[in-house]
C-alpha cells in the first residue's frame, strides 16, 4: 500500500471489519489446500492470512503499511508476516499461490505488481485477487475533489491514490505478463457501513486520508459533512451508509 497512506488499524478492525468479512469470498476463489504455500500480498492485519491458514496451507503475509503488520503479528503470532512493496519486491521462496483482497487498487504500477507476482509463483501457481475496479467509490471521489477544489482551491485529482481498472485493462495486463486469464468479473457492491449517520466519516477518514493531508482536523469534519450532503441521496438509505463499491476479482494462472 503507498507511502502516503497513513493507517489506523483499530477502525480497519473495529469499524471497517467488512473487509475481511467480504475477503473470506476471495479465499473461497483460491480454496487453499493442505501443504500449499501462499504469500497474501496486503494482508492488512492479517484475518484472511489467519483463515488460509486454518486450511492447512502454510501463509505469509506482506503488506506495505508497517502499522499493519505489527499488529498482524500481535493477532496471529504463529503466522510470518513482512513489511514489503509489492511495486518493488522479490523473494528468494516461491509459492503455490499468490492471494490479495482490497490492495491493488492501491498500486498504480499494476503492470509491476504483476510482473512481480508471476517472478514469485510456481509454474501451474495460481494468482487470485479482488479489489477495486472501474467506477469503484465514483461517487465519493467527485464528490471529495469537488468540494476540496472548490474550498481550498486543491486539485485533488492528483491526490487520488487509486487504481481502478476496467476488466480488460488488467487481464490484458495479466496477459501480457504470461498468465492465463480464466476468470474475471466486475460487479456493483454496495457495501454497508456501521454506526449510521457516521459511517460515511469511518470510511473518509479510514481510507481517504491522503486527499486531506493539509487540511485541519477542524476543517475536516466541515469537509465530510459536505461531501456527505452531496452523496447522501444516492448512498444513505435506511439510516445507514452505502459505500458504491465496484468489485474485479480475477484468477489467473501461471502455466
Ligand atoms: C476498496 O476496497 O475498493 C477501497 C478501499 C479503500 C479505498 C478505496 C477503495
Amino acid at each position: 500500500m503507498p507511502s502516503g497512506q497513513f493507517w489506523k488499524t483499530e477502525l480497519y478492525d473495529n469499524k471497517l471489519g467488512f473487509v475481511s468479512e467480504y475477503g473470506k469470498e476471495v479465499v473461497e476463489l483460491l480454496s487453499p489446500a493442505p501443504g500449499e504455500k501462499i504469500l497474501d500480498v496486503g494482508c492488512g492485519t492479517g484475518d484472511l492470512a489467519y483463515d488460509i491458514s486454518k486450511t492447512g496451507a502454510t501463509v505469509i503475509g506482506m503488506d506495505f503499511s508497517a502499522e499493519m503488520i505489527e499488529k498482524a503479528r500481535v493477532k496471529y503470532p504463529t503466522i510470518h508476516f513482512f513489511t514489503g512493496n509489492a511495486e518493488q519486491f522479490q523473494l528468494d521462496e516461491t509459492f503455490d499461490a499468490v492471494f490479495s483482497n482490497a490492495a491493488l487498487h492501491w498500486m498504480k504500477n499494476a503492470k509491476q505488481v504483476v510482473e512481480n507476482v508471476w517472478n514469485v509463483l510456481n509454474s501451474g501457481g495460481r494468482f487470485v485477487a479482488e479489489f477495486g475496479g472501474k467506477g469503484n467509490v465514483n461517487r465519493i471521489v467527485k464528490a471529495t475533489t469537488d468540494v476540496l477544489d472548490e474550498d481550498y482551491a486543491i486539485d485533488a485529482e492528483k491526490l487520488n491514490p487509486w487504481f481502478f481498472p476496467c476488466i480488460s485493462e488488467y487481464s490484458h495486463l495479466l496477459e501480457q505478463q504470461g498468465f492465463r486469464v480464466t476468470y474475471a468479473v466486475l460487479f456493483d457492491r454496495p457495501t454497508k457501513m456501521e454506526d449510521g449517520e457516521e459511517g460515511l466519516s469511518h470510511w473518509l477518514s479510514g481510507f481517504a486520508n491522503q486527499f486531506f493531508a493539509n487540511v485541519s482536523e477542524e476543517d475536516k469534519k466541515l469537509l465530510y459533512a459536505k461531501i456527505a450532503a452531496r452523496v447522501r441521496n444516492d448512498l444513505f438509505h435506511d439510516d445507514t451508509w452505502y459505500v458504491d463499491y465496484v468489485r474485479i476479482r480475477v484468477k489467473a494462472i501461471k502455466p
